[in-house]
Order: structure tokens, then sequence, then C-alpha cells
């Protein structure tokens, strides 16, 4: 029988989840030097999180008995959010359910059929940048991102409608702040802050009914290829269908898990891409010449060299045996992304930003985890990454970006989300003329 817990840093709980709000890829790097591969971390109001930093622990995290090890638990303090049906909330049969019921909308074959929507966007997007003078990539991408899952996730046409959502979903969205995953005793609700809140989440979500509630009647519906009419249509082993009250919280998950993550994702790729002229040249060539291998190779470097989400989560629900330790029931373990991506054991160089590591190469899945793994790994991980491919290309067939000798920025944390501090400042060098521009595919 091994001991407890792993040790960690003994100061007080509330002072260790303030270092770890402030900083954590520093606060967590210096407890894994400290420590080693297991350690112990803890976080009034989380609990105690057991960290992995060894890639065979971090993958009996994610491949084991998904009755032991909950991801939904784990996600409890997002509940405010997103509601109690969404698939990052549940465990066991109806994860299994829900999943099995969302999976196909996320297949390869579907999201090909939305790059065509993501090449439009891009465009429209890289229409408006200004010439000659640097400015921030990463609200650009928010922008961008957030427009491919109006039009193909939720499958909004209309300009009206479009609007609408444009203007209540980011307010219920808004993650900021570690302050929005307390609930408020339910009397504070008609005040202030409070109030504005609900009441901008009862905004976004009477519109999202309202497209519910129109992709249902849409006659045009078996055509339709977006994933809201692809859950609308799904049906579990029991012939049943998703209720409104389901189909309602994937939504707000797909939005939540699905948009600031892959803008996150490409603004980090082009503060590498500017800081590496070489890899930038090459990078656009690849992109005049439609070099996907090459293209693909830079997102899973830049997801390697800046993950996006630094650990994922799982709740234990009975003891387990790990590194030499017996975990105790209800501890939540913390798969490091970060702490695996940046191991010189498994990368020479770790804080080198080279794509041809992954040039041609499928990456080891227990080495290369920006999505997760095991049965919670990532839905959209196919989505996102088309994404990144088409929207980087798309970009560098558009305009040509200056190369910088700023220094690298440094990580900003967003509740989960590791955003450039600086939002990935960028300058465009020269607009790309069409006839110079190889048509895309
Ligand atoms: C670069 C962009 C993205 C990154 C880095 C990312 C990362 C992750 C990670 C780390 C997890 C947790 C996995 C685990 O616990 O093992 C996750 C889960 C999830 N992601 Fe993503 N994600 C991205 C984009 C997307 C997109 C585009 C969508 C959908 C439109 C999406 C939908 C989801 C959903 C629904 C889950 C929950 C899966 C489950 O619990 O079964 N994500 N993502």
């Amino acid at each position: 029988m091994g001991r407890a817990l792993p040790p960690g840093p003994p100061l007080p709980a509330p002072l260790q989840a303030g270092l770890i709000w402030l900083d954590p890829i520093r606060f967590v790097r210096a407890c894994h030097r400290r420590y080693g591969d297991l350690f112990t971390i803890r976080v009034p109001g989380i609990g105690t999180l057991v960290y992995l930093a060894d890639p065979d622990d971090v993958k009996t995290a994610a491949r084991g008995d998904p009755t032991i090890f909950h991801a939904g638990e784990a996600a409890v303090p997002l509940t405010q959010i997103l509601g109690t049906r969404s698939l990052l909330r549940l465990d066991e049969d109806e994860h299994r359910r829900s999943r099995a019921m969302m999976l196909p909308a996320f297949h390869g074959d579907s999201v090909r059929r939305q790059v065509a929507e993501m090449v439009a966007i891009t465009a429209e997007e890289v229409a408006q940048w200004p010439v000659g003078e640097p400015f921030a990539v990463h609200p650009r991408m928010q922008r961008l991102t957030f427009e491919v899952i109006l039009r193909t996730v939720i499958g909004v046409r209309e300009e009206s409608r479009l609007a609408a959502l444009r203007a209540a979903l980011p307010l219920m969205l808004e993650t900021g702040s570690p302050l929005k995953l307390i609930p408020p005793p339910r009397v504070l609700l008609r005040f202030g802050l409070w109030r504005r809140r609900a009441q901008h989440r009862a905004a976004a979500l009477a519109l999202l009914t309202d497209e519910i509630t129109r992709c249902r009647a849409d006659p045009q519906l078996a055509q339709r290829t977006d994933a809201l009419a692809m859950l609308v249509r799904s049906v579990d082993d029991a012939g049943t269908l998703m209720t409104d009250d389901e189909l309602l919280d994937q939504l707000v998950t797909l939005l939540l898990a699905g948009h600031e993550t892959t803008a996150t994702a490409l603004s980090w790729a082009f503060e590498r891409l500017v800081r590496h002229p070489a890899l930038l040249r090459r990078t656009a060539e690849a992109a005049a010449d439609g070099d996907d291998a090459w293209l693909t190779a830079v997102c899973k470097e830049s997801l390697r060299v800046r993950p996006v989400i630094f650990e994922f989560g799982r709740t234990l629900t009975a003891p387990v045996q790990l590194g030499g330790y017996q975990l105790p029931a209800g501890v939540m373990l913390a798969p490091s992304i970060n702490l695996v991506h940046h191991s010189s054991r498994h990368y020479p160089d770790p804080e080198e930003f080279r794509p041809q590591r992954f040039l041609d190469q499928r990456p080891d899945p227990a080495l290369w985890l920006p999505f997760g793994g095991g049965v919670r790994r990532c839905l959209g991980a196919t989505f996102a990454q088309v994404e990144m491919r088409t929207v980087l290309r798309e970009v560098l067939r558009r305009v040509e970006l200056s190369p910088t000798t700023a220094p690298d920025e440094p990580v900003r944390p967003r509740l989960v989300i590791m955003a450039p501090r600086q939002g990935a400042m960028v300058t465009v060098r020269r607009r790309i003329p069409a006839a110079d521009r190889v048509p895309t595919a």
C-alpha cells in the first residue's frame, strides 16, 4: 500500500490558489522542479489537485475506467455557464449516450463540408485588417472563430439573426473572472451584476432556443450540414431524439469549448511564426502551394509549444494506485498537458518552435495531448485542426506578415485558457493581389 498523497508546497491553500491563478505556468513548473512528476496542490473551492507530468500516469488518467475517472465531475465549476446536460458535465452512461449522438457532426467528413464556409469567413475578416500598422490578432481570431461556430455549428444564415447572436452570446460566454463560476445565492440574482448576468444569459438562451425551434421545423432539415441540424436528427440506441434542453446545453458547450480555444490556438501560431522569419516564409510558401503537410505540422507544433489548455481534469470516484501512491476517492487529477509537452525527456529543446518535429508524422498520443485523451478527448479536435489549417492558409494567401524581433509574448491565463498577453501583435506588410493567389481547393 503506497502513501496517500504526493508532496506539495506547504503553503496555505488560499495562497496556493492565488499563485496558480496569477501565474499557473510558473507555479506548476516550480512545483514540478521541486517535487517531481507527481505533486499535490490545494485550491479552496476546487479541492485537492494531484498534478501528473509523467506520460504513463497521464495515460492512466485519460484512458482509465470512466466510472472511476470522472471528467464531468471535474467540470462542476463550469455548470453556471454550461448547464447540467452539457457533454462536459456528464459522466458514464449519460456521457456515452450524448457523445455518441454528437460525434457524427464532428467526424472528418462532416468537418470537411464546412471548409468553404471557413474560407469565406477568413476572407471577410482579413479584408478588414489594416496594412502597415501593428495590431493584436487575438481579437480578430475571436471574431472569426465565433463566426465559424455561428454559421457552421449553429447553421445560421440570415443576417438579422446573426447580428442578434453576435450581440447576445459573448455577454453570456465571457469567462474572464473565476467569480463568474461561483453560484450566487438565489436572492442575489435580483441585484446589480448578478441580475445583469442572469438577463444576458436569458437573452442568449432565448435566441439559441429559437434557432433550435427553427431548425426542427426547417423543411430543409434533412439536407442541412451544420452541426445543430445533425444533432437535431441524431437518435440514441433507443431511437430517442435529444430534447430542446439537451440541445441548448450542447450548443452552449460547443460555443464555449470551440470558439475561444481555437482563436487562442491560432493567435499563438501567428505569434510563433512572426518570431521565426524563415518558418514564416516557408509557411507562406506552403499556403500559396496548398502544402497542407507543412501547415498541419505548424499547427501541431504550435499546439505543443503553446498548449491552449494547461491541463485536463478527472475526479476519482474510488481509490487509485498511481506512481507509488494510493490516491483517495475525491481527489482531482490534473494531467498536465504543458509539463508533458515541455519535457526534454520527450522533446529535444522543448522550448524551440520546430514544426519539422511533426512533418509527415503522426504525434504519439501519449506525448502530444493538446486535446486531452481517452473517451473524453476533445470532440472538436478534428474541427479545430481543420479550422486552424484553413485560417492559416487563407490568411497567408491574402497578406504578407512582417517578422518581428519583439520578445516572446508571455502567457496570460484566462480561466482555463492560456492566451498571449499582448494579444499576438502582428503587422501586415502588404496585401497579396488575388491574381497572385492559388485558387482555394
Ligand atoms: C484548438 C482548439 C481546441 C482545444 C485546444 C481544445 C481542447 C480540449 C480539451 C483539452 C478538452 C478536454 C479533454 C479531456 O478531458 O480529455 C476538450 C473537450 C471538449 N472540446 Fe475541445 N478544444 C478545442 C476546440 C474545440 C472545438 C472547435 C469544439 C467544438 C466545436 C470543441 C468541443 C469540445 C467538447 C464538446 C469537449 C468535451 C468532450 C467530452 O467531454 O466528451 N473543442 N477540448
